[in-house]
C-alpha cells in the first residue's frame, strides 16, 4: 500500500463561483484513497514587499508558508488572466520564494491544472506557470497535461463537473502527481 499523500489545493481566482474551484472540488471527489486534499484561500495574502517581509512575515503568508511546507505535494489550479499567471498567483508564489534556500517550494512536487471559458483552456499560463515554479525549486509534474478549454460546458449549474471524461481526466492527473510525489 502507497504512503498517505496530504495535497494543498491554491486556486489562482478569487472569485466565489470560480470554474477552477469547482475543479478543486472535483479533486477531492476523485482523489485515490490515499490523498487527501485541503485548500488555502490566497485572498488574504498581501502585495509581496521585501521590506514587510524583512521586518516579518505577514500572518496570512508565514499560514501559506506552513501549509506549503506541511504539504507532501501541491496542487495548483488556474484561469489565465491576459495570456499569463493572474498577479494574485503570482505574488504568493513570490512570498514563499523567498529566501530561496529556505522556500518549502524546493524539491515539492507539484500539478497544475486550469480552466478557462474560451478555446486556449490556460495552455499560455501553464506554460509560464511551469517557468516560475522552475524558479522557485519546484518539481513540476510534466505530464498528464490538463488544460480545459470551454469550461463552461462541463459544470452543471451546481458546479459539479458533470462531464465523465474530464472526471477520468483529472483523476489520472491525481494519480500521476501521487505516484510523482512517492519519487522524492
Ligand atoms: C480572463 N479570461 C481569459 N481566458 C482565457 O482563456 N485567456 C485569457 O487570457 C483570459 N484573460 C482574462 C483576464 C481577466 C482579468 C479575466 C477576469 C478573465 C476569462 C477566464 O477564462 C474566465 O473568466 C474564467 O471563468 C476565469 O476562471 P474562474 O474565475 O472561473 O476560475
Amino acid at each position: 500500500m502507497s504512503a498517505h499523500l496530504n495535497v494543498l489545493a491554491l486556486n489562482g481566482s478569487l472569485r466565489a463561483a470560480s470554474y477552477n474551484g469547482y475543479l478543486l472540488r472535483a479533486a477531492v471527489e476523485v482523489a485515490p484513497s490515499e490523498m487527501t486534499i485541503a485548500g488555502f484561500d490566497l485572498g488574504g495574502i498581501p502585495l509581496y514587499n521585501a521590506d514587510v517581509q524583512a521586518a516579518g512575515e505577514p500572518g496570512p503568508v508565514a499560514a501559506l508558508r506552513a501549509a506549503i511546507d506541511r504539504s507532501g505535494a501541491v496542487l495548483i489550479a488556474s484561469p489565465e488572466y491576459n495570456y499569463s499567471v493572474p498577479g494574485g498567483l503570482k505574488n504568493a508564489i513570490d512570498w514563499i520564494s523567498r529566501p530561496p534556500a529556505t522556500s518549502p517550494f524546493q524539491r515539492k512536487p507539484i500539478a497544475i491544472l486550469g480552466a478557462s471559458t474560451g478555446p486556449s483552456g490556460t495552455m499560455r499560463m501553464q506554460v509560464q506557470l511551469r517557468t516560475i515554479l522552475q524558479s522557485v525549486g519546484a518539481y513540476t509534474l510534466p505530464k498528464p497535461e490538463f488544460v480545459l478549454a470551454h469550461c463552461r460546458d462541463r459544470f452543471d449549474a451546481d458546479g459539479r463537473l458533470a462531464d465523465p471524461k474530464t472526471r477520468e481526466h483529472l483523476a489520472a492527473l491525481l494519480a500521476a502527481l501521487a505516484e510523482w510525489a512517492g519519487r522524492f
